[in-house]
Order: C-alpha cells, then structure tokens, then sequence
C-alpha cells in the first residue's frame, strides 16, 4: 500500500512538474523595474542600457525595488539569422552583443528583460517569435535573460490562449527561471486563463502621457492614466502572489504634474500593479525620484498578502479605495478626479467596507485605526472621527491605516 502510494505520489509530482508551464515562486509580489518604450521607443541602445543601470543604482531606485531592466520593442535587426534562424541584436545598437549587455545589468545586481512578441512580427515590425517559440527561449536562457515581455502585434487568425502557452512552456523548458509578461491588451481577458501562463498580463491598450482621456495619433490612441484605471480597477478578484493585473508602464516623470504623478502612483500602489518606470532615469528630478522611491508607498503595493486594492467609492468624480494588508493593516485612497478642489468627508463608522474576495471586513466601526498619511509623511488621528481633507484638482491622499 505505502509503495502504491509512493509511486502515485511520484507520478503525480511528475504530471505537475510536466504540465507547470511558468516559472512558479518568481513575481511573489508585484514585479518593479524600468522598461524603455515610453520614453525611448525604438531608439534603444547599449549605451542606454548601462546608463539606465547606473542611474538605477545612483538613484535608490535599484535599493527601492526596481530590480528588472527591461528592453522593449527595437532591440533586433529586421531579419533572423539566415542559418541559424536566431534573432540578432542590432550590432549598431548593441555593438559588444546582447549577452554581454545582460552581463553588465546582472554585475549592478540588477535583472535583465527583453520583449518580443506571439505574432509573425513585433508592433515596430521586427521578426516575432511565432513558429519559433523554442529556439527564442533558448537563446534568451543563453543570455540570462530573466524578463519577458511578450506582445501580440500581427497574430492574425493566432489563439492568444495557444500562443502565449507555447511560449511559456519553451520558457520553462529552456530552464532558465524568468517572469513572463503577457501583453495582449486584455483582449482575451487573459485574467480569466493565463495564471498559471504567465505572472503578469496587461488589461489595457497603451498607457499615454495624461492624466486622464484619450490622446489621438494617426492611427492609434493610447489611454490616459485614469481611462487606464478604470479598465483595471474591477479586476482585483484576479491578482494575488505570482500572476497580477498589469495597468502598463508608468508615465511618473514624464511631464504631468508632481499632484498627478503622485495620484498615478498611488493609484498604481494600490492596485498591486507592477511598478515599471517608464522616463528617463538618466534625467529625472529629485521629486520623480522622490515619488518613485517612496518607501511608504512602495510597501502598500508590495505587501506581502497580495491584494490589489479596491474602489469602493466612485462618486462625482472622487473616489476611496481600500487596499487590505498582512497583518491586519489596510491601505486608503482618496482621489480627486475632477478639475476643481473637492473636499473629502468619510465617516468610518459609518461605512461598511468589505474586501468581497475574502469578505474581509475593514470593521472601522469597532476596530480604531491610526492613519498615516504616505506622502507628508505625517499622522492623520484616527477612524474615531471622520475624515475631513480638501483635495485640489487630480490630487490624492494616500494613508496607511494601522492597527
Ligand atoms: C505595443 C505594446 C507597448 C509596446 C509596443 C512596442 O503597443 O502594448 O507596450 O511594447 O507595442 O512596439
């Protein structure tokens, strides 16, 4: 009997093993890094690359977090090797090779990403990885590569649910553990399919440089930050340690105001989204630092529990949200979405707040919480009385509720 139930035992692990297609214990709490496309588009290179790191590391952001550099789209020539079938970096761009780029990352104790995409080509038009999933993943594990951002431009006729298993399974087979970033813009609502897929995958078209509406190029239109959120914010039943919503890169320090970069963030907090910079570290200001480096602000997104935030309230254009946290802490957001000041009135007790997932319930009627305000970095007294706080156009309070 004892060694019946051994060998099912060992069966069993091997099944698991077999058909776990991500790399599973990475992404525990919502990934932190930089990636280049918001800034930089296609005009990439190795010089950007070691002057990102550097900045990474001069700057706390590394100290903060950001751990994952990330290439987007530009970093290929336009063709694959002719006999080998490879993607090659471009020599003109990457002059000393991708591998020794991935080294130079790795010795600042940093982690090295690269992008590509399920379709034929990539959105800038070069090779994708369709038809050649192994061979991509092996040579990303060749380099170290420890970041996948995986879009999904000229996939035509393709299954997105197919497509991204497939590379996920060549991922897993070519044994290098690496975190696997779907970027279908949530038009398959991976959310409901790609958990054990991936452990991040986006929920939205591109993220645009405004705090709220839509900006209108020639043939496409990115999204500001609040059209963002609201295509992000009812999906936290779906988030949890190891597979999280994905809102896009941040627009932190990219021209919005210092109010509208700090409401950006913390919305991006808590909502356990993956904190990506996305502006030039090599030129930013000691307040995007300050923004991106709070250490507050930063706990409230990666708190060990895993929730990605709720809105609880969405009236006239202000909204609460709520954020429960290990140990019986919660975090509170209020925003003003508006263009006029708006002045916040909350009476704890008489709020009924309840994390649906778990039905965990805030109970501020009973239980008194301290508040502490993440930006000013003061107290707020206590749920014992309401909250009273005038907000100016697009400006938030973040606080951390302790018991
Ligand atoms: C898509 C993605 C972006 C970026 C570009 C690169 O638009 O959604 O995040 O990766 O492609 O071409």
């Amino acid at each position: 009997m004892m060694k019946r139930n051994l060998v099912l035992g060992a069966l069993m692990l091997l099944a698991i093993t077999a058909f776990a297609q991500k790399f599973e214990n990475l992404a525990q709490t919502p990934p932190m890094g930089w990636n280049s496309w918001n800034t930089f588009g296609t005009r990439i290179s190795e010089e950007l690359v070691k002057k990102t790191a550097d900045q990474m590391v001069a700057s706390g952001m590394r100290d903060a977090g950001y751990v994952y550099l990330v290439l987007d789209d530009g970093w290929m020539m336009r063709k694959r090797d002719s006999i080998t079938g490879d993607l090659v970096a471009d020599p003109v761009k990457f002059p000393s090779g991708m591998k020794a780029v991935a080294d130079y990352v790795h010795s600042k104790g940093l982690k090295f990403g690269l992008y590509n995409c399920g379709g034929t080509m990539t959105c800038a038009k070069y090779p994708g990885s369709h038809g050649y999933e192994a061979q991509d993943a092996r040579l990303y594990a060749s380099w170290g590569i420890d970041y996948l951002k995986y879009d999904w431009c000229y996939s035509e006729g393709f299954d997105a649910k197919e497509s991204y298993t497939k590379m996920s399974q060549a991922l897993k087979d070519a044994r290098h553990p690496i975190i696997f970033s779907l970027c279908e813009w949530g038009t398959t609502k991976p959310w409901t399919w790609a958990k054990g897929v991936g452990h991040l995958w986006r929920t939205s078209g591109d993220i645009g440089n405004v705090f709220d509406g839509i900006k209108q190029y020639d043939t496409w239109h990115s999204l500001g930050v609040m059209r963002i959120v609201d295509l992000n914010a009812d999906l936290y039943p779906y988030a949890g340690p190891g597979f999280w919503n994905d809102p896009d890169m941040m627009e932190v320090g990219n021209g919005q105001t210092e109010t509208e970069d700090r409401t950006h963030f913390s919305i991006w907090c808590m909502m356990a989204a993956p904190l990506i910079a996305g502006n030039d570290l090599t030129k930013m200001s000691d307040t995007t630092i300050r923004i991106l480096t709070n250490k507050d602000a930063i706990a409230i997104n990666q708190d060990k529990l895993g929730r990605q935030g709720f809105r609880y309230s969405n009236k006239d254009s202000l909204q609460v949200w709520f954020k429960p946290l290990a140990g019986g802490d919660w975090a509170v957001c209020f925003v003003n979405r508006s263009n006029r000041t708006r002045t916040v009135r909350f009476d704890w007790k008489k709020e009924n707040v309840i994390y649906s997932v778990n039905q965990q319930d805030l109970n501020a009627g009973k239980q008194r919480y301290k508040l502490f305000d993440v930006w000013e970095k003061k107290d707020r007294g206590t749920t014992a009385q309401p909250f009273v706080h005038k907000l100016a156009p697009h400006e938030s309070v973040m606080m951390r509720m302790k018991k």
